[in-house]
């Protein structure tokens, strides 16, 4: 039985003794972090069998163990009275926490409820929920009966959903009828009945009452929570898992083609997730951690979920934005529930920044410990920001580096062990291996800049795309083999400190949300006016980044800005409202190589007001569309 009130505090030698041991010693670090940090029904044969070549990654095969009764059942005997989950509404009169009974008891309800509609282990059941408590209790009871779920953050569109639902098989929704943020509501339900309208496996769409407004029903599909819940029993046993039998799949924007289904397991993750939420957030049996990442998103599955219910901790989700119904919202919540860890975006550090100090001035935030960062490179004006003014410069700023793919945070400056400098994603967390290698795979040693690699598998990592496993070996390990290919750039400095430099591939980072340029522009490619688009990421100021596309009209079309409206509604209906943030540049063609490649490096420097960056166009098949696209490039616009 693991005994998590056991467990150390890091500190520099601790850490460097256990990193060396993980490296050095990896079974028997992993046998022993295991023991100390989860219950298994029985154990493993083997701690791991991992090969990049054929992207065959294998943790704790032959050990049984279920996540949910490691996030719930466990912690009964000493915590059934603590609060699990404190979920702080849109509307800051409503608040409402939910003891570790209390989940327990609903998850429980609610894994009867799906067993009774037949769902059985393996099965895919889509959760297009907002955040409010039945998601999480949607999450775990999945996990307690097997089940595999995929969140579909609740901003993504109809189709967006529909083609998620259908990539995953999946023969069950879950929603809400609708969800209000920032006052304003979102017709979930609608969208669903919309995302259905044509064929899929979906026999089921499980409603929670959330709004209560009347929303549009299928009689033959729909069935209401509250109308099946009460008949169940708030006892249910969990099902026994294989280490690697699936926990969810979660759909994430690669560089070409479709979202990926990146698929995590049981054992790996569960571990992973539990160790770096407690080692990387120092986090102290009592404190109250808040992440404000949306369930829909990876950090909302490890860190707002299962990494402190694994460790017994108390999570708060919040349902709404953090500038309403004023900018104070987020330090009020700090201080109403007395949040000791928090960890956010770059993004809202900067948005919040931008209002200046005194509605942070107005709240006190003397609860706070520890403040996190993820999603994208946070820069040194709102790093300093975070630390002085949010974290009246007491707190340790903890910029975590990792990705959908990773399960859980791989590079942190590790409080009491790594260096406090802002922009640094720091050092490796237990048992991973970053290296940088230049673009033919050739590592580079000491200060360094180049592609971001990881050299050995680590619990947490990604297993497979789902039902496309030639797409992960593709993506991750073909192009230097041996080595998973992170996507992102880095540095490294005199102390061995990485600063991420942000990705080297066609991803796009809005926002802290990660949009392919591929997705939007086969929604451009969809208008009948269009004959080929290029999009590419340009920086913006509070978002990251922000779309730029660059249009080829058909011949004898001309482009205004009733057609831009109409292309974003395209964007807005294949992806989301959140992906609709896009300049426009028409155009008569587009710079591609003799092979017909088309050359984003020039586009991103054209785009970026960065002609000097545009570098040698001598392989291009036509040079001569750079000058004429650098006339029209639209100067860049903090929409
Ligand atoms: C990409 C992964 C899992 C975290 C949420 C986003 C960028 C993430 C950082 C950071 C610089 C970062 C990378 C990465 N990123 N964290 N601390 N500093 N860049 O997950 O949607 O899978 O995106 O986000 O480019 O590859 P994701």
């Amino acid at each position: 039985m693991a005994n998590l009130s056991a467990l150390p505090r890091l500190d520099k030698a601790l850490y460097q003794s256990l990193y060396q041991e993980s490296i050095a010693n990896p079974g028997q670090f992993w046998s022993k972090m295991a023991t100390d940090f989860l219950d298994f029904e029985t154990t493993w044969d083997r701690v791991s069998t991992c090969t990049f070549k054929e992207g065959d990654i294998r943790w704790f095969e032959g050990a049984k163990l279920n996540v949910s009764a490691n996030c719930l059942d466990r912690h009964m005997a000493s915590k059934a009275n603590q609060p699990a989950l404190i979920i702080e509404g849109d509307d800051p009169a409503h608040t409402e926490i939910l003891t570790y009974k209390d989940v327990l008891e609903k998850v429980c309800q609610m894994a009867n409820v799906l067993k009774a509609l037949g769902i059985q282990k393996g099965d895919r059941v889509c959760l297009y929920l907002p955040m409010i408590p039945s998601t999480a209790i949607a999450m775990l009871a999945c996990a307690r009966i097997g089940a595999i779920h995929t969140v579909v953050f609740a901003g993504f569109s109809a189709q967006a959903l529909r083609s998620r639902i259908i990539d995953a098989e999946c023969t069950c929704v879950i929603t809400a009828d609708e969800n209000i943020r920032g006052g304003k509501t979102y017709p979930l339900k609608a969208n669903v009945a919309q995302a259905l309208s044509e064929p899929s496996a979906v026999t089921q769409v499980l409603v929670i009452k959330n709004t209560g407004n009347p929303v549009p029903a299928d009689p033959l599909r729909d069935i209401w929570y509250h109308d099946v819940a009460p008949s169940q029993s708030n006892w249910c046993p969990p099902e026994s898992m294989e280490a690697e039998d699936p926990l969810f799949i979660l759909y994430t924007s690669g560089s070409t083609g479709s979202p990926k289904g990146v698929l995590h397991t049981t054992a790996g993750y569960a571990l992973y997730a539990a160790m770096t939420f407690r080692w990387v957030f120092d986090y102290q049996p009592e404190d109250v951690f808040w992440c404000t990442a949306d369930a829909g998103w990876i950090t909302g599955h490890t860190y707002s979920l299962y990494g402190p219910l694994l460790n017994g901790a108390t999570t708060l989700w919040f349902e709404g934005v953090p500038t309403h119904p004023t900018p104070s919202r987020f330090w009020e919540i700090i201080d109403k529930h007395q949040v000791n860890i928090f960890y956010t975006a770059p993004t809202a550090i900067r948005a919040l920044m931008a209002m200046g100090d005194e509605p942070v001035k107005k709240t006190k935030r003397d609860s706070l410990k520890l403040l996190g960062t993820v999603g994208e490179p946070i820069n040194p004006e709102a790093w300093q920001w975070y630390h002085e003014v949010v974290g009246n410069g007491q707190c340790d700023i903890v910029d975590t580096w990792w990705q959908t793919e990773t399960g859980g945070i791989m590079l942190a400056p590790i409080p009491h062990v790594g260096n406090q400098k802002p922009g640094a994603a720091g050092l490796p967390f237990f048992g991973v291996c970053p290296a940088l290698v230049d673009d033919n795979g050739t590592q580079l040693s000491g200060e360094a800049e180049g592609n971001l690699v990881i050299t050995q598998s680590w619990p947490g990592q990604m297993r497979t795309v789902f039902n496309h496993h030639d797409r992960f070996v593709e993506t991750y390990f073909a192009r230097w083999p041996g080595l998973y290919a992170t996507g992102d750039g880095a540095r490294r400095d005199d102390d061995g400190d990485i600063t991420i430099t942000g990705r080297v591939d066609d991803i796009i980072n809005m926002a802290g949300h990660r949009i392919g340029t591929a997705e939007v522009e086969s929604a451009l490619v969809q208008h009948p006016k269009v004959a080929e688009a290029a999009v590419v990421g340009i920086p913006h100021d509070i978002k990251g980044q922000s779309l730029y596309a660059f249009v080829r009209l058909m011949d004898g079309t001309q482009g205004d800005d009733a057609l831009q409206t109409e292309l974003l509604s395209l964007i807005e209906h294949h992806i989301g409202k959140f992906a609709r943030n896009c300049q426009m540049q028409w155009c008569s063609d587009l710079p591609k190589t003799r092979s017909g490649k088309i050359m984003r490096r020039i586009l991103r420097a054209l785009a970026s007001g960065e002609p000097e960056a545009i570098g040698d166009t001598s392989t291009l098949a036509n040079p001569e569309i750079v000058e004429a696209l650098k006339l029209k490039t639209k100067p860049l616009t903090f929409a």
